[in-house]
């Protein structure tokens, strides 16, 4: 891979072999390398305290040293200052390198290629049937699809997992309350949204009459039995909620290699709940089976009600098994939000417990809370963002701004759906998934803020450049002799940090990384174009230096803004 941090530690790893007869691994010396917060100093600088101890040196020593013994075309200067050793990129050394090499890997630019022969298995969105898919679900399905695009950009074989709820109390709830008050035609045509009317009105009314959870417990015990009847409307309620998350799923360009929920997995606990018996891992406490943890300062793992009936853990447990069965997984993530922390935590250690040596490949991606213009979600009052009515928002102001821009154009509502849909991911991934956010509508649909819409906007940007060379033209780009000046020189080094952030953004599980490089790169971009004739550059050398940019600025920002899962319309 090639960024200017790993050519600068193989300059200094080999100058310091040849000096002082030892030095660490190149890769390890790149790791130390930073970047200075004050540009003047330096693109990257290396602090060569970090070498006083192998070398038994003071820095200063070291720096200069150093300084006097490498030369690399890359850098146009290497300086020592105060036990750092700075090194200010060659612009067009630097362009040359970066823009060729992405014009040759072309969208594989990037990509560390570290997950060749590999497979992941990515368990995400899951929403449970019956209650809503709501604004929630946002950050497992949008943060679960980014890491999968992500880990398929560096080469594994990625399965995608949708662990459907579809299984639990809440179907006996749903049946009691279809057949007391819903009317079947209402449920046809109003989905999914009747079916959440129906489990709204059954919370409201056990509220009066408790007796009702007894009924609906017992209706569900009568679903896992088999009894026909309970049977056809569950396989009902989950055909009419199916229909519609796919809906949602093709808007956001979504798609899942299994849905097996949690249903699936009925038949594959007993085997398990016997190995834990087996092992001598089950416990009963009053009345319930469970796994003790206290020497892990864990509560208890409930495996087994005090009726006998099984529970998310047990079910998590025999879906592991049967995914590392059947895909044979080097890693198996799962994109929850941080308050399911403590239950995977639990069952991960139950899995250890019970002598299966893959127990570490199993990962959890935990995120904070989301709220809308500042109140919390609550299922059970029906006081819910639905996520489809969030995009539905986002589509339509869209369309309305469109419209006050130019009132005589048609709207062109397939545009407007991949903008709007694209405003909402990007500000949502615009944050460290562990950080509880307030979603703003306006916010994220301002076009000249760091959005999703400016992101798209100066990808279409570039398009629009490019789109008036002839293929010849275009087959011909490469950067020049001419010198290049600050703008190009800070487009240039923000391309060539785009490998970097992708391998960051894969080993924190962490998309936001790359949401804010693409405004970073947006930036510089739009600046360059700002302060630069492009096309109409008078200087032929210099005007295809400044094409070159362009069309590798396209091509990283197409990638970017395909790994967070954000449509790329050539033009808005
Ligand atoms: N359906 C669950 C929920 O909405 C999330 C499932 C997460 N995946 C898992 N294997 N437990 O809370």
């Amino acid at each position: 891979m090639f960024d200017i941090k790993n050519i600068a530690a193989g300059g200094i790893a080999e100058a310091a072999k040849k000096i002082f007869g030892t030095a660490p691994e190149p890769a390890q010396i790149a790791d130390m390398i930073e970047y200075p917060p004050d540009k003047s100093m330096g693109d990257i600088a290396f602090p060569c305290f970090r070498l006083s101890k192998l070398l038994r040196r003071s820095p200063a020593d070291i720096a200069s040293a150093l300084a006097s013994e490498i030369s690399l075309p890359e850098f146009s200067e290497i300086t020592a200052v105060s036990g750092y050793l700075n090194f200010r990129a060659d612009s067009t050394g630097l362009a040359k390198k970066t823009v060729s090499e992405i014009k040759e890997k072309g969208d594989k630019y990037g990509s560390p290629m570290n997950g060749t022969g590999k497979t992941v298995v990515l368990d995400y969105s899951s929403p449970n049937f019956a209650k809503p898919f709501h604004i929630g679900h946002l950050g497992t399905t949008v943060i679960g699809h980014s890491l999968k695009l992500l880990h398929e950009f560096a080469g594994y074989k990625c399965i995608g997992i949708n662990y459907l709820g579809d299984w639990g109390t809440q179907f006996g709830k749903l049946i009691v309350a279809y057949r007391k008050w819903g009317v079947k035609e209402e449920v046809e045509a109003g989905q999914c949204d009747a079916l959440v009317a129906l489990y709204v009105k059954f919370h409201a009314e056990a509220e009066k009459d408790p007796s009702l959870n007894d009924e609906a417990r017992h209706e569900f015990s009568k679903l896992e039995a088999g009894d026909e009847e309970n049977t056809a409307l569950w396989k009902w309620f989950v055909e009419i909620s199916l229909r519609e998350y796919r809906k949602t799923y093709k808007l956001l360009g979504i798609e899942f290699d299994s849905y097996k929920g949690e249903s699936f997995y009925t038949d594959k606990m007993p085997e398990q709940i016997q190995l834990l018996r087996d092992k001598g891992l089950l416990e009963i406490d009053d009345g319930a089976s469970v796994v003790r943890l206290d020497k892990w300062n864990m509560p208890v793992c409930l495996i087994l009600k005090k009726d006998g009936s099984t529970l998310y853990p047990t079910r998590d447990i025999a879906a592991a098994v049967y995914r590392k069965r059947t895909y044979d997984f080097d890693k198996c993530i799962y994109v929850t939000s941080a308050g399911q922390s403590l239950h995977f935590k639990q069952w991960f250690k139950v899995v250890e417990l019970m002598g299966y040596d893959w127990y570490n490949e199993l990962v959890h991606v935990p995120y904070g809370t989301v709220s809308v213009n500042g109140s919390k979600l609550a299922t059970r009052t029906g006081n819910v963002v639905l996520l489809k009515d969030l995009f539905r928002q986002a589509i339509d102001k869209v369309i309305e701004i469109n419209r006050q821009k130019d009132p005589d154009r048609e709207p062109d509502v397939a545009t407007a759906e991949k903008v709007g849909v694209g405003a909402v991911i990007f500000h949502y991934l615009s944050n460290n998934r562990m950080r509880d956010i307030n979603f703003i509508l306006e916010d994220a649909l301002n076009f000249d803020g760091n959005t999703g819409p400016y992101a798209q906007y100066t990808y279409a940007r570039t398009c629009s450049v490019l789109d008036k060379l002839s293929s010849d033209e275009l087959s011909k780009l490469k950067i020049t002799d001419a010198p290049l000046g600050e703008e190009e020189r800070e487009l240039v080094k923000t391309l060539s940090v785009f490998p970097e952030k992708v391998a960051s953004a894969i080993e924190e599980y962490e998309p936001s990384i790359i949401t804010r490089y693409i405004s970073e790169l947006c930036a510089v971009f739009n600046r360059f174009y700002h302060e630069c004739q492009i096309i109409s550059c008078p200087d032929a050398d210099l005007r295809m230096s400044r094409l070159a940019l362009t069309e590798a600025t396209n091509t990283v920002l197409g990638t970017a803004l395909h790994l967070i899962c954000i449509s790329t319309p050539r033009k808005i």
